[in-house]
């Protein structure tokens, strides 16, 4: 059984689908033993503790803390970490101890849409204003630069004429709920 931390900053909702999805399976290989939180008000620390998954905030200080952070981990026994909306840039001493086992996910088919500030409700503006017309998600391994890391896997939506950012990013959601689970899966499953 191998345990998974997920890092997040909002809503959270693509953690509660990762959790719910770990937990209602008993075969899964894996389950979320833990939730980190660099931002107070984010909603994802309610979902969390409703479904019973310790939560821990860290400040963006705390994560200029090495052995704090890596310590908290290694309470947890986490093997991979996932980041679900989470804003921070990761640490380069943490990509390095999570090599190959950190994942994130984007909403567009990288390189588009891609880089420092595209994030969130951002991304589907810009697909819409450069009139796209398909767009979709990544789920890709996490390096020390933005949305850069070895693509895992990536599904596409179609873009209507006549969307907005918002009918977009539900459409992009779904996407991310039906196959963020299944791609973490995968990857556990490839880990030795
Ligand atoms: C998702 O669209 C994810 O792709 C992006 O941020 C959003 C987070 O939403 N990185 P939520 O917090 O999971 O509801």
């Amino acid at each position: 059984m191998r345990n998974i931390a997920i890092f997040a900053s909002g809503e959270g909702s693509n953690a509660e689908t990762i959790i719910r999805y770990f937990k209602d399976n008993s075969q899964a290989a894996a389950r979320v033993v833990l939730v980190v939180f660099d931002r107070w008000q984010a909603e994802v620390r309610k979902r969390a503790g409703r479904l019973g998954v310790p939560c821990v905030y860290l400040s963006h200080s705390d994560f200029d803390n090495e052995a704090l952070v890596l310590d908290l981990l290694e309470t947890y026994k986490v093997d991979v970490v996932v980041l679900a909306g989470f804003l921070k840039l990761v640490p380069p001493y943490l990509v390095k101890a999570y090599a190959g086992r950190m994942v994130n996910i984007h909403p567009a088919l990288l390189p588009l849409h891609s880089g420092k500030g595209m994030y969130g409700m951002h991304v589907h503006r810009d697909v819409v204003a450069s009139g796209e017309k398909e767009t979709g998600i990544t789920v890709h391994l996490v390096d020390e630069h933005y949305d850069k890391g070895q693509i895992l896997l990536q599904k596409s939506c179609p873009v209507f004429e006549g969307d907005t950012p918002e009918t977009v990013a539900e459409r992009v959601h779904a996407l991310e709920y039906e196959w963020y689970p299944v791609a973490i899966e995968q990857l556990i499953k490839s880990l030795k």
